[in-house]
């Protein structure tokens, strides 16, 4: 595996409006998209990417979001500062949500944000500090039906 990204982008998350959440994920597909990543990764990295982007909108206080695009797979770090999680396991169970009423209204907090984000990676980790904020890693893995250029 490639140890040096052949592209990488990171972009802060701004924490305003849930309903005007996913700037950077949208951001993201373009880079993805002009790097000529196949579509089915970038329909992988996109859902995963909303998903994790819409948590530090709705559940933390500020974040980022970097990709580092490798020839083989796509990484992701998403860093929030926040109320961090107390239990993950609960916190991955499908179904599970502490999103706001006003999230909700919007048709957000479903609690599937996480495992989609399991579902749609080939690797995940979340790390977090009660109080300080959580990091959430994911990596996707590009498959390549023919060799094309990035
Ligand atoms: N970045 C985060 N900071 C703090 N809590 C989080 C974060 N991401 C997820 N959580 C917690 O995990 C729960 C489940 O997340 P998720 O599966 O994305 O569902 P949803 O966002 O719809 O609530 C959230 O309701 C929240 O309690
Ligand atoms: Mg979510």
């Amino acid at each position: 595996m490639a140890n040096r990204p052949l592209r990488s982008l990171e972009l802060p998350i701004a924490v305003r409006n849930i309903a005007l959440g996913g700037d950077v994920s949208m951001n993201i597909k373009t880079l993805l998209m002009r790097s000529g990543v196949p579509h089915k990764v970038i329909r992988k990295a996109a859902i995963a990417c909303y998903e994790a982007e819409m948590n530090v909108v709705m559940h933390a206080d500020r974040g980022t979001l970097r990709v580092d695009i490798f020839p083989d797979r796509l990484e992701f770090v998403v860093a929030d500062r926040g109320p961090g999680i107390g239990d993950i396991e609960l916190a991955m169970t499908e179904g599970y949500s502490t999103a706001s009423e006003e999230a909700k209204a919007l048709g957000f907090g479903a609690g599937m944000g996480l495992p989609n984000v399991l579902r749609n990676s080939n690797s995940m980790e979340l790390k977090s500090v009660v109080g300080v904020g959580t990091t959430l890693r994911f990596t996707i893995a590009i498959d390549r039906e023919k060799k094309e250029e990035v």
